[in-house]
């Protein structure tokens, strides 16, 4: 097999960016090049304070130590795909907006413009990861490209290696993953390539750790892993509406249920929703294939694990509006946390964006705040939430906060959408203090004590409880 000297990766995102840094941390012998074409990404990965373009725990420290060793950054795609071996692809492959497949099938441009580009500038052979999550067979479609495009001389082996390691616990992930995956073809070539990738991973990464499979149970198991985490998550809110109704309470279920051990306790949390660029995406990429490969029951299940998490976001929008009297029209509210989980600054597909469209069509005020999410994105994303709301409009209708006490004062209602640390630790009894009353509390991520509020005086609703 080729001993990888060099390694190129292609999209700097939250992908590329976190795995190829810890590439480079756990192998001082091979040199990494990350690069992409935004170059205000690429500025940001490099900036002299490290104010990196992603928020992660730990990434920063992961980067210091590599940055300018044996780890690069650059917007010259053609040199780094050049000097390397091995090329990793890990640009995003977006659910499709328009044309055929619109709204479920993945949108696999950017990773035939990257395949194309390796086709046309590459002088020697490579192996071509892909990292990136694609339909199943992604793989062939890539082979063909590089093989009707490439130089003479030049071959390409293309691996499968799909990306577990979920935000906010990214460098944890990658530091000791539950396993790595790599698909390849079965032929000889194949697997002296998958041993090449292997032996980039087995410098830190165990043996027994390191799964290697076929190309395409490789690409399949990526999204199947996807569903089957949010299947669990839209199973236990969908008993969160039971419990809502009977009494029973959603985190004794869960714990009951978890400590089977065939169920396992992990990913059983109820919540306002699931959010994250992969959950969503990834679902109705199986669904759209299970539909091209005429399985339209097969579709069915897995089309309603989105479904159930569209209805539990609107579910609890409904609760809110129910609870404070049948109309918010006018009141205030406050919502913390905008990111899609604590400990990132994501905020793709984040529940919260749902609810507040939902609060701005009930024209209610609503008061953000969120310990890492940037003002530019809120705006960008409600606006992008509230096509027929002139972003002059929003910004009168929402108010961003800079902190969760300043940003409760003089409301009506607290909501909490992201289980960010800080919110537990708030002096609950400052917060009613300052707010209107009879003060509400809502809790979409089970963080609060909801005994201990109801003392304080506050009416407090949670997901996955009756009203007591
Ligand atoms: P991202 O949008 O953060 O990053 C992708 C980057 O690729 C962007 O910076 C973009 O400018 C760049 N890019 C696109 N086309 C390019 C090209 N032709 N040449 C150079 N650069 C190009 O996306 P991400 O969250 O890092 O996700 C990347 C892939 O990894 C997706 O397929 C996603 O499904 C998968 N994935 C994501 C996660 C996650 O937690 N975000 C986890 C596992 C897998
Ligand atoms: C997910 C997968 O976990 C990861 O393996 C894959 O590589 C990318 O997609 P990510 O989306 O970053 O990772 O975060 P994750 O921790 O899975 O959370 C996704 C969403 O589910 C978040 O909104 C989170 O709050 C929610 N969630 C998670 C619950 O509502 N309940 C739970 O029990 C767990």
């Amino acid at each position: 097999p080729v001993k990888v000297k060099k390694i190129c990766c292609i999209g700097a995102g939250y992908v590329g960016g976190p795995t190829c840094a810890v590439i480079a941390l756990k192998c001082p012998q091979i040199q990494v090049t990350i690069v992409d074409l935004n170059q205000a990404r690429i500025d940001a990965w490099n900036s002299p304070d490290f104010d990196l373009p992603i928020y992660e725990p730990g990434l920063v420290d992961v980067v210091k130590a590599s940055r300018g060793r044996n780890l690069f950054f650059s917007t010259d795609v053609d040199k780094a795909i050049q000097e390397a071996e091995l090329i990793f692809v890990s640009v995003n492959t977006p659910t499709k907006k328009t044309g055929v497949g619109a709204g479920f099938g993945a949108d696999l441009h950017y990773v035939e413009s990257a395949t194309r580009r390796i086709a046309a500038v590459a002088q020697n052979s490579k192996i071509v990861v892909e990292k990136s999550t694609v339909p199943c067979r992604t793989a062939e479609s890539m082979r063909t490209i590089l093989e009707a495009n490439c130089k003479p001389g030049c071959r390409f082996d293309i691996l499968s290696n799909p990306e577990f390691l979920a935000e906010g616990t990214a460098i944890q992930d990658l530091f000791s993953p539950d396993r790595v995956l790599i698909g390849s073809l079965q032929t000889q070539e194949g697997k002296d390539a998958c041993g090449a990738l292997a032996s980039v991973y087995a410098n830190w990464v165990p043996n027994g750790r390191i799964l290697t499979v076929g190309l395409w149970s490789s690409e399949l198991s990526k999204l199947a892993a996807n569903a089957m985490l949010a299947q669990r998550i839209s199973s236990i809110n969908a008993l969160s509406a039971i419990c809502e109704a009977t009494g029973a309470n959603i985190d004794e279920v869960s714990h009951a249920v978890g400590y089977d051990s065939r169920v396992g306790s992990k990913f059983l949390r109820a919540s306002v929703g699931f959010g994250g660029s992969c959950f969503q995406k990834d679902i109705l990429n199986l669904v759209y294939l299970s539909e091209s490969l005429h399985l339209p029951e097969v579709a069915a299940y897995w089309r309603q694990v989105v479904e159930l998490n569209e209805y539990q976001k609107s579910r609890f929008s409904k609760t809110v509006v129910d609870t404070l009297f049948n109309t918010i029209t006018g009141k205030h509210i406050t919502v913390l946390g905008f990111a899609f989980k604590a400990d990132t600054g994501d905020t793709r597909e984040s529940p919260a964006i749902s609810l507040i469209r939902d609060f701005l069509a009930e024209r209610a005020y609503v008061t953000i705040y969120d310990p890492k999410v940037d003002a530019e994105q809120i705006w960008q994303d409600l606006a992008e939430a509230n096509p027929n709301l002139p972003l002059e409009l929003i910004k009168k209708q929402v108010t961003l906060a800079p902190s969760a006490l300043e940003a409760c004062k003089n409301k009506e209602a607290v909501v909490i959408a992201t289980e960010w640390k800080e919110f537990k630790e708030i002096d609950w009894q400052v917060v009613y203090d300052n707010m209107t009353k009879p003060a509400f509390v809502f809790d979409g991520r089970l963080i609060l004590d909801a005994e201990k509020l109801r003392k304080i005086g506050f009416r407090v609703k949670v997901i996955g409880r009756g009203s007591q």
